[in-house]
């Protein structure tokens, strides 16, 4: 029933490959037990793309990225790469596949499932039944705005700099993105920026709050960056969507991660807009990095990253009853005690990465039965 939708597999660097298989472990049950199938093109990027060519990613792979239906991708970046110039580092070629693939928008939804409640450093209270959705602006901000650098001043000083800009129809889109979505959802969309410091933050929560007129029945409030980040530790069931620019959705988001337990947990989803026949750019990537310190030891929580397949299912091929008996079938494992060891907790099941992957496709069988 998908014949012919194709997908380019990212697996990038340190734990990327090892996750990435059990994404690949995941499909293969699928095709048989649903009938799911998908031509799956590999690639390289981030650090295995330099030691092979030289760059990040190449044109070959954008060229793959911007003509295949999804990118799913693994993780970039390590120590060996760290003295490269900077626009070769791995963190350049997930910088350009999401610019040049205008994937403005980014979904990390960071759900606390009951068996997890434990693995969090929160207490249950705070975080039990939690359900909220961060979406970062992901192709403008400080990431990407000129100038920048590192320059020497004619006195002789150096200085560095980064700029943070955003035009009226980024902050537009991302915004209309967040009340579409919370329409969806519990109807809120809570907008972080600061404005009480910078122009770009005033400028960002008047554009947030003009798109609202046309969202009468979504309720926004306004909240501070500063503020979000405890808020969201003190009482992250106020949110429901939480929508901001590129910066301070990466930190929020790391730390919306911890909430459910693990940056291990956290799925991600990076859309561009919708063409006349709706179909979307899209890549998908679990919002943890590559761990080096960990890598090829079969230690890594895929779930993230499966996770993040789930994602796919759902928003690039319309699957939703697959995607959910996915997340189903996640949800069925740590109900076993099945537990990573970024997970583990008292009485729980080790189980590695590759185990982990098994017991999702197990439980996917018995669930498809
Ligand atoms: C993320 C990561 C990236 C980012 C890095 C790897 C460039 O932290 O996806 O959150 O800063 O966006
Ligand atoms: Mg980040």
């Amino acid at each position: 029933m998908t014949a012919n939708k194709k997908m380019l597999f990212l697996p990038g660097d340190g734990i990327g490959p090892e996750v990435m298989d059990q994404v690949k472990r995941v499909m293969d049950g699928m095709a048989k037990s649903r009938a799911v199938n998908f031509d799956i093109i590999d690639g390289l990027v981030g650090g295995a793309c330099y030691d092979a060519h030289g760059c990040a990613v190449t044109d070959e792979t954008m060229t793959d990225a911007m003509n295949v239906d999804a990118v799913m991708l693994g993780a970039v970046g390590g120590p060996k790469w760290d003295d490269v110039a900077r626009q070769h580092r791995p963190e350049a070629g997930l910088l350009r596949l999401r610019k040049d693939m205008d994937l403005y928008a980014n979904l990390r939804p960071a759900i606390v499932f009951d068996a997890l409640i434990d693995a969090s450093t929160l207490k249950a209270d705070v975080i039990s039944g939690l359900d909220i959705l961060i979406l970062r602006e992901l192709t403008a901000g400080v990431y990407f705005g000129e100038p920048r650098g590192i320059e020497t001043l004619a006195d002789g000083t150096r200085r560095g700099l980064d700029t943070q800009v955003y035009t009226e129809a980024e902050i537009e889109r991302i915004a209309r993105l967040a009340f579409e979505l919370a329409g969806k959802r519990n109807g809120r969309v809570t907008s972080s920026e600061k404005a009480n410091v910078m122009e770009s933050g005033v400028f960002w929560r008047e554009v947030v709050t003009n798109v609202h007129k046309d969202y009468a029945d979504i309720e926004l409030n306004h909240m501070y960056a500063d503020n979000c980040a405890m808020q969201l530790v003190r009482n992250p069931k106020q949110f429901d969507v939480i929508v901001t620019d590129n910066l301070f959705g990466d930190i929020l988001s790391d730390c919306a991660a911890m909430l459910t337990g693990s940056l291990g947990m956290l799925p991600s989803a990076s859309l561009g807009e919708a063409d006349e026949s709706g179909r979307r750019r899209a890549m998908y990537e679990p919002v943890h990095g590559s761990a080096p310190d960990i890598a090829g030891e079969d230690k890594a929580n895929p779930l993230a990253t499966i996770l993040s397949y789930a994602m796919c299912l759902k928003y690039s091929f319309d699957m939703t009853e697959d995607a959910a008996m996915l997340e189903t079938a996640v949800e069925d494992v740590l109900g076993q005690g099945l537990r990573t060891p970024d997970i583990m907790s008292d009485g729980m099941t080790a189980v590695s990465t590759t185990q982990m992957g098994e017991a999702v496709v197990t439980e996917l069988d018995k669930l498809a039965g």
